[in-house]
């Protein structure tokens, strides 16, 4: 497990979600800018780096390493460290982002990998499409974006893509590296209470396996090093 994973990603805002309608999302009206926004943000982040950022999350190695590999969904799969990391560990993994140079990026590197069998990249915008498939693994890990994303509604439907006895593994910042983008101190990084709160799953079928906020030292995209606070919450599908 590499415990000093770079955050060289893209920074987030806070992942406020301010609207969750219980209807699945409109569709995109491509007539609206907006629609697009955030779809070109994270399209000209991958556009514009030349590989890297392939490292496993700290939270998901130690999570899943001692699970028997099955079906993982990776929710804001970016670079791809994680699905890559996944699949050379046996699991099946559908990987998702909104960039489609990403997702093209990580079909790719499966392949060069030997693991392409085993990893199906698409490409959602997860406000409006939520791939099909049921997992025992879903993970989503800094899934942050400086853009309105109705988090609540997306990680509740991934609840319920989970096989009884999946995980839903979810990791955001807790802290604001000395390399975030967004350096505002009046920042909030919701607590692990307030995302399963967010969330609104009963507990009787969700229970909370982990709700605690570690710390662990992180490299920045130049090689700096800071001491950053992950919010982890693990949640698993009650069995039957
Ligand atoms: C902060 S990065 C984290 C990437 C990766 N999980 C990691 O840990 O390195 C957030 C990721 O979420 C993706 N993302 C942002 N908004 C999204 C959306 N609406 N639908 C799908 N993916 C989205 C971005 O493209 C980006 O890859």
């Amino acid at each position: 497990m590499d415990a000093t994973r770079s955050h060289d990603h893209a920074d987030p805002a806070d992942p406020a979600d301010p609207a969750d309608p219980a209807d699945p999302a409109d569709p995109a009206d491509p007539a609206d800018p907006a629609d697009n926004e955030a779809e070109l943000f994270w399209e000209r982040h991958y556009a514009t780096r030349s590989g890297g950022g392939e490292r496993v999350n700290p939270l998901l190695a130690e999570t899943t390493g001692p699970l028997r590999p099955g079906a993982a969904l990776d929710l804001g799969c970016g670079a791809g460290g994680d699905t890559l990391w996944l699949a050379r560990h046996g699991w099946r993994v559908t990987a998702v982002d909104v960039s489609a140079t990403a997702v093209e990026r990580v079909r790719e590197r499966a392949r060069e990998l030997g693991v392409g069998d085993r990893v199906t990249a698409e490409r959602h915008d997860l406000a409006r499409s939520f791939p099909g498939g049921e997992f025992d693994l879903v993970s989503a890990q800094y899934l942050h974006t400086p853009f309105p994303l109705p988090r609540g509604r997306i990680l509740r439907t991934a609840a319920r893509a989970l096989r009884p006895g999946g995980l839903l593994l979810i990791v955001d910042h807790g802290s604001t590296a000395p390399w975030s983008w967004n350096q505002d101190p009046g920042v909030h990084h919701p607590t692990p209470a307030e995302i399963a709160a967010e969330l609104d799953l009963d507990p009787g079928q969700w229970p909370v396996l982990r709700a605690d906020r570690p710390r662990r030292r992180a490299t920045g995209p130049s090689g700096e090093t800071a001491t950053v606070t992950d919010h982890v919450l693990v949640l698993r599908r009650a069995a039957g």
